[in-house]
């Protein structure tokens, strides 16, 4: 951890985004608990703290490696020397890209990748060639999200065969995002059983989805999860029934600027720290201190709340914390983020992968 110099989460200056530890460690020993309970390998993603030093803590908690989405990510974890088995859950397209993959994979004991077309899979065979070096692949199955991934298990096992044969490249498997419910569960099963009947191991099978390990139960098939969303928690995973509003371990601190109406107040943090993201909801954000009142709007440093149906109501020079509706991607938001204990600030972390998304 960066040691911060004594500070009580009120100096902050804000936009700022506070992670309270206490929270965050105990969404980590219950992630944990849970996948050790099925069996599961814990592979948690860290496109959702973007910070070597939290990927620690959840390997110190059991988990057997991580999951980077981007190349750029694995760049900052391998640099900061905290994991060596580390799974790539993205298309590597490209010599460029397929060069770096290889030169990363000489640098940990493990770094696989998936393929969902056989495009992908022979620019991998291809650098493996070129590397003199194997490529530990998954063929990525469609999770039902409307994004990629092989479109029937017979594509699976299509691609899985390919795999096998093509030069350099070590099936090691199959990996899904999210596991939504009985369809992937079929889908899943069915893949399986067509490519063991060809005489091909699986030793790997990779499930995903922070709302997902509630249902690790309804999985037996796979053998480790990745999750990322569990270690802070958000509206998202609160609407989705999968935490509560205290194990929101992320919260935006923001100032109340303005109070147009009585209705209306301003902050200081727009979609330039919480983002537009929204998906299931339909605000960008809610109050910690004002139950009821909700960033109904944002512009780019401006967060419009609506007060209307709120129980209390900030004053303008307010300090107010805000739950954002993802996570994820407020992290990628900022330069550092500030973790708190007891309302005292016990460190601070540059978001070390803020950014990277090559
Ligand atoms: C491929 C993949 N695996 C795992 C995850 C983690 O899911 P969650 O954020 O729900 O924990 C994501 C999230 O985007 C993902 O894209």
């Amino acid at each position: 951890m960066t040691n911060a110099p004594a500070m009580n989460v009120g100096d902050i200056e804000t936009p700022a985004v506070t992670i309270l530890l206490d929270r965050m460690e105990a969404n980590i020993a219950r992630a944990q608990a849970l996948m050790d309970a099925h069996g599961v390998d814990n592979r948690p993603h860290i496109k959702t703290h973007k910070i070597p030093a939290i990927a620690s803590m959840q390997i110190a908690a059991g988990a057997s490696g991580i999951t980077c989405q981007k190349l750029g990510e694995v760049e900052v974890f391998v640099d900061a020397g905290i994991a060596d088995d580390i799974l790539v859950t993205y298309n590597i397209l490209g010599e460029v890209k397929t060069d770096r993959l290889m030169e990363l994979s000489l640098r940990v004991k493990r770094l696989a990748v998936v393929a969902d077309n056989e495009i992908v899979l022979r620019g991998l065979s291809e650098a493996g060639v070129r590397h003199g070096r194997d490529v530990p692949v998954l063929i990525e199955c469609d999770g039902g999200i409307g994004r990629n991934g092989v479109q029937t298990p017979e594509a699976a096992q299509a691609l899985a065969q390919m795999a096998t044969n093509l030069p350099r490249i070590r099936f090691e498997g199959l990996m899904v995002f999210p596991n939504k419910g009985p369809e992937t569960a079929a889908f899943m099963n069915k893949a399986l059983e067509l490519i063991r009947a060809d005489g091909i191991a699986v030793p790997v099978v990779s499930g995903g989805g922070s709302p997902a390990l509630m249902t690790l139960a309804d999985f037996p098939m796979m053998t480790e999860h990745r999750a990322g969303t569990y270690v802070y928690n958000d509206l998202m995973m609160v609407d989705a029934g999968a935490a509560s509003l205290d194990d929101c371990a992320m919260h935006v601190r923001a100032t109340v600027v303005s109070m147009p109406t009585e209705d209306r107040a301003i902050i200081d943090a727009g979609s330039k720290v919480l983002t537009r993201d929204q998906y299931t909801l339909s605000n960008f954000g809610q109050l910690v201190e004002h139950p009821g009142a909700v960033v109904a709007n944002c512009s780019e440093e401006h967060g419009m709340l609506d007060l209307s149906r709120a129980q209390s109501k900030p004053r303008i020079g307010d300090i107010v914390n805000v739950i954002p509706n993802h996570c994820c991607v407020v992290s990628n938001m900022v330069d550092e983020v500030y973790g708190v204990r007891d309302g005292q600030v016990e460190t601070v972390w540059p978001v070390a992968a803020r950014g990277r998304v090559r």
